[in-house]
Parts: structure tokens; C-alpha cells; sequence
């Protein structure tokens, strides 16, 4: 930590005089090569092991250089808050980011600024608030019971079970039915076509993001060609339902002024020309929707998988508390249950502390400004790291082991104390991720019933699990098996 810096000192009003102690040229930097700069080792898969590997080394303000540009790094937690809260006014999401997203056909909320966020955030809020997750919680059941119907059948047939992809399948089952009432039960498609669609935008969305010439804006390669078949089965299978959801306002007018589900209210707002919500709003949020709603959870899900089977002491404690709380049910099929399951939120937690699937945020500054005491130029590319204290050996002991009793206490802790201040897995301020809700509820829902049905058996010889990036990191493998529990 710089206690040079107070953390949180932040001044953005461009027409005063800025007090500031530091600029960007004076924070430390890695070692870079002549014209590239950083940016090739930031170009594999693992660019936020690098990141992590120059917190660990500089400290929680540095800056490192790509081709020319000079991008900050921000791991100071109460730094980072108050950047993430000052948005959308102060800071905003990078535009290049925003292009080559929009360029796959993802956008939407995570993209918009100013008023069209708004309208935005608004509509996406709404469709994924407590309540709704709360009133869609029997239908999640509902889904996590017939998957795990599924995998028992596939154990007494002697077939594999592919846990990654089904915790895709079963995010996007869930994100789909939350939002637009339809159940695509791709849990139950063997050929998982919609799943493999969005691994493929996902994996070009990366590429794309880090690749230092843009080919695909000049020529398309195969695999541009193969992303744009992606697109269009994602889009048709979306449009099918934007259609028949259409036509059932048009039978059922009132559901424009009482919309049941977050596609009815974006349906509901684009028919109205003085929302100012476009058709193709619509239709960008929609995918934006099942690309946010399925990797991330999926991948917390598949990367809490690996570590618990790798803990077998985790994993025990685990397993006494969801048997006490789920009795003879084989599956939470209460909502209180969701609340009474402390080892569980603590697996969660450690989970996205050591592997957490977003730990990176890039934001720009609109204005000049100072960020702890550092001049902030107008338009300087900064990322905010979300995990950043959660490997300090200060704050987490032996923090390199999975341990849930660090998040179990007594008495809940005081401000300072409480390491769950340390780590913020879904972003922060207005444009906190609005999923969490539903991603909370479905981690725990599928956590409790693997653990209260199965026990997890890690596979013997298999190779290193590597951390992956496609926009979001994941397992490059699970390596684990189920084996039904006497
Ligand atoms: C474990 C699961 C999840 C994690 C770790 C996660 C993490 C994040 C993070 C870090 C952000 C950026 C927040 C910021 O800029 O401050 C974000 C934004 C967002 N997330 Fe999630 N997310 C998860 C699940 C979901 C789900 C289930 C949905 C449902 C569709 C979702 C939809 C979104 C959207 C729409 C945004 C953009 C919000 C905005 O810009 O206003 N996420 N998420």
C-alpha cells in the first residue's frame, strides 16, 4: 500500500486549479521493449496473470506502456471505488472496446454513456432486481433439479458428464427464462449448437481486443467467417423469441403498461417512440444478456468446482452444511435456505478471490482530474483492478490456499476488518454488474445440490488447470468427476 497517497483523494473538477503531488510519468513502470512497449506480454491469454504479477511488484499505482499509450493500473481498493462511482460523469468505458464489441453484435448497456446508459440501466435493473430474481427462484429450482436429473441418469448409464458446459447450458437456461419467460432447456441439447455460438464471440471478442492489426475491418479470415455464423444463429434464435413475445403483447396490450419480464419491458419501450429506445437497442442487450448472464456465472461455477474438489476439507465443510440445511429435499427448494448457507457465500468468495472471472475494469477519463494525488490527463486509459488486495499477504494470510474459515466469524467485522471490503467480484457504483443478484442465487443453488448429491472426485494425471482469457477468465479445464453420494 502507498501511504503516500490518501486513497479515495480524488478531484475531478476541471475548471478549478488541481492540486496534485505525482504525475503518470512519475509511477513506476515494467521494463518494456523499443516501440511495442508492454504490450506483448499482455498479447496471450494471460494477460491479467501479467497484471497481477506487476501489482504484486510495483504496487497498487503503476503504469505501463502499449505502443505509445500509457495506461494506468489502479489495485488501491478505496481508489477504485471512487472511480467506479464516478461514472458515468467522470469516467467512462474505453472506446476502442466498445467498437470491436459492437463489431460481434455486443453492446448494450455495457457499452451506452450519458443518457442512452440511463435508459438503459434502467430497463436492465428492472428485469434482474431482487424481487424478480426472488419470484423467478422456484423456476431455477425448477432447472437445476433436470439438470441434476440428468447427470444421475448419465451416471447409471456410464456416460461422461461435461460439467463446464452444463454450467453454461444451465446459466443460459436461467438468464433466458429470467428475462424473456422462454425455456430454451439447452440443458437438455446434446449438441449445445447456442453454447458453442457464444464460446466463439466470446474467444474472437478477445482476440480481437488484444490483436495489433485489425485483418477482420479488411479482410475475413476463416474464423471471421465462422464468428459471423455465430452471430447470425445467436441473433435468429433471439429474434424467434423478440417475435413471439411481439405478438403476444399485441394479444395482450396491457403487458405494455405491466411487462412481466425484462424483454417485455424493452419490447414495451421500443414500441414507444418517446422512450427513445431503439430497435436495435433492443436487440444488442438481448445478446448482451445471454453473453454476460452465461460465461461469468458458468465460469465462477466450473472455477469453485476445481477448487473444491481440490480442497477436500473445504469441500466436507461444505457438504455438513447444505446436508443440514437441504435435510431430505435434493435440492434448496426454499428461498430462506438461500440465506443460510455461510460456508457456501465464504466458498463464493474465495473463489473470486483467487480466480475471479472479472478481475480486470478499463475506464477512461472524461475530464482532467486527480486520482491519489496523481494528474490524470483527459482521455488516459486506466485499469481498475477488482481482486487487487485479495493476494496480500497483509490482509488474506497464506494467501495463496483456499480457506473459507477466513470469511466465517462470529460477530460480522468491523469496516476495516472485513475482507469482503477488499474484493469487489461485480464492479461498484452505478454501473455495479446488475446480474449479481441472479448470479448469487444460481452459484448457490447448484453448489448446494452438487455437494448434497455428489461427491467430487478430482481426475487423477491430468494436466494443470490453466487460466484462460476469452473477455471473461475461465478453467481451461475441469478436471473433475461426479460420483453419486451414498
Ligand atoms: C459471477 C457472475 C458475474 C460476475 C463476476 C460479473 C461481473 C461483472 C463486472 C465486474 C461488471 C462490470 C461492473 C462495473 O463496471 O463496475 C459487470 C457488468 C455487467 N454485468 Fe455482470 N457479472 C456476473 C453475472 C452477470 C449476469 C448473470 C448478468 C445477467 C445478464 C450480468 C450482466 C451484466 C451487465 C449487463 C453489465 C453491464 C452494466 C453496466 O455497464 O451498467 N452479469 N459484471
Amino acid at each position: 500500500m502507498d501511504s503516500n497517497f490518501a486513497a479515495a483523494e480524488l478531484d475531478t473538477h476541471p475548471a478549478g486549479e488541481l492540486k496534485y503531488s505525482r504525475t503518470i510519468a512519475d509511477l513506476p513502470c515494467p521494463k518494456g521493449r523499443w516501440f511495442f512497449g508492454n504490450s506483448l506480454e499482455l498479447r496471450g491469454r494471460q494477460s491479467h496473470l501479467t497484471v497481477a504479477k506487476w501489482i504484486r511488484e510495483f504496487g497498487p499505482f503503476f503504469r505501463f506502456d502499449t505502443m505509445g499509450t500509457q495506461l494506468v493500473v489502479i489495485a488501491d481498493r478505496d481508489t477504485a471505488d471512487s472511480i467506479l462511482r464516478d461514472r458515468p460523469a467522470g469516467f467512462r468505458r474505453s472506446k476502442g472496446t466498445k467498437v470491436v464489441m459492437n463489431e460481434l453484435s455486443i453492446g448494450g448497456v455495457l457499452t451506452a454513456e450519458g443518457d442512452d446508459w440511463r435508459r438503459q440501466r434502467k430497463l436492465v435493473m428492472g428485469g434482474l432486481s431482487f424481487e424478480v430474481v426472488r419470484n423467478f427462484f422456484p423456476t431455477m429450482v425448477f432447472m437445476t433439479e433436470r439438470l441434476m436429473q440428468r447427470w444421475k441418469a448419465a451416471l447409471a448409464e456410464g456416460r461422461a458428464i461435461e460439467l463446464h458446459r452444463d454450467m453454461k447450458s444451465l446459466a443460459l437456461d436461467i438468464i433466458m427464462g429470467v428475462a424473456t419467460g422462454h425455456d430454451l432447456n439447452t440443458v437438455g441439447d446434446d449438441e449445445k449448437l447456442l453454447v458453442d455460438n457464444i464460446d466463439s464471440m466470446m474467444k474472437r471478442l478477445e482476440q480481437r481486443l488484444v490483436a495489433i492489426f485489425p485483418h477482420w475491418r479488411h479482410f475475413k479470415l476463416p474464423v471471421d467467417r465462422e464468428v459471423d455464423r455465430s452471430i447470425a444463429n445467436v441473433k435468429q434464435t433471439l429474434m424467434a423469441i423478440i417475435e413471439n413475445t411481439r405478438e403476444r403483447m399485441r394479444e395482450q396490450p396491457d403487458l405494455h403498461q405491466k411487462p412481466g419480464n425484462m424483454l417485455e419491458a424493452m419490447i414495451a419501450s421500443s414500441d414507444n417512440p418517446e422512450s427513445g429506445f431503439t430497435e436495435h437497442e433492443l436487440i444488442s442487450n438481448a445478446i448482451l444478456n445471454v453473453i454476460g448472464g452465461e460465461d461469468t456465472t458458468a465460469n465462477t461455477l466450473a472455477w469453485m468446482i476445481n477448487l473444491l474438489a481440490e480442497n477436500s476439507a473445504a469441500a466436507a465443510a461444505l457438504t455438513s452444511e447444505v446436508d443440514m440445511v437441504l435435510g431430505d429435499a435434493a435440492v434448496a427448494a426454499d428461498w430462506e435456505q438461500m440465506k443460510q448457507l455461510p460456508y457456501l457465500e465464504a466458498a463464493h468468495s474465495e473463489t473470486q478471490r483467487l480466480r475471479a472471472v472479472a478481475p480486470l475494469i478499463g475506464v477512461v477519463s472524461n475530464e482532467d482530474c486527480v486520482v491519489a494525488g496523481i494528474f490524470i490527463p483527459k482521455d488516459t486509459p486506466i485499469i481498475v483492478s477488482t481482486t487487487g488486495e485479495g493476494m496480500d499477504e497483509t490482509y488474506f494470510p497464506q494467501h495463496e490456499q483456499f480457506k473459507l474459515e477466513r470469511w466465517i466469524f462470529e460477530q460480522k467485522p468491523h469496516k476495516e476488518d472485513d475482507p469482503a471490503r477488499k474484493l469487489f467480484p461485480f464492479g461498484g457504483g452505478p454501473r455495479m454488474c446488475p446480474g449479481r443478484f441472479l448470479a448469487l442465487t444460481q452459484i448457490k443453488l447448484v453448489i448446494s445440490m452438487i455437494m448434497h448429491n455428489f461427491e467430487l472426485e478430482l481426475e487423477a494425471d491430468a494436466p494443470p488447470v490453466e487460466q484462460v482469457m476469452n473477455f471473461f477468465i475461465g478453467p481451461s479445464a475441469v478436471p473433475v468427476r461426479l460420483k453419486l453420494r451414498a
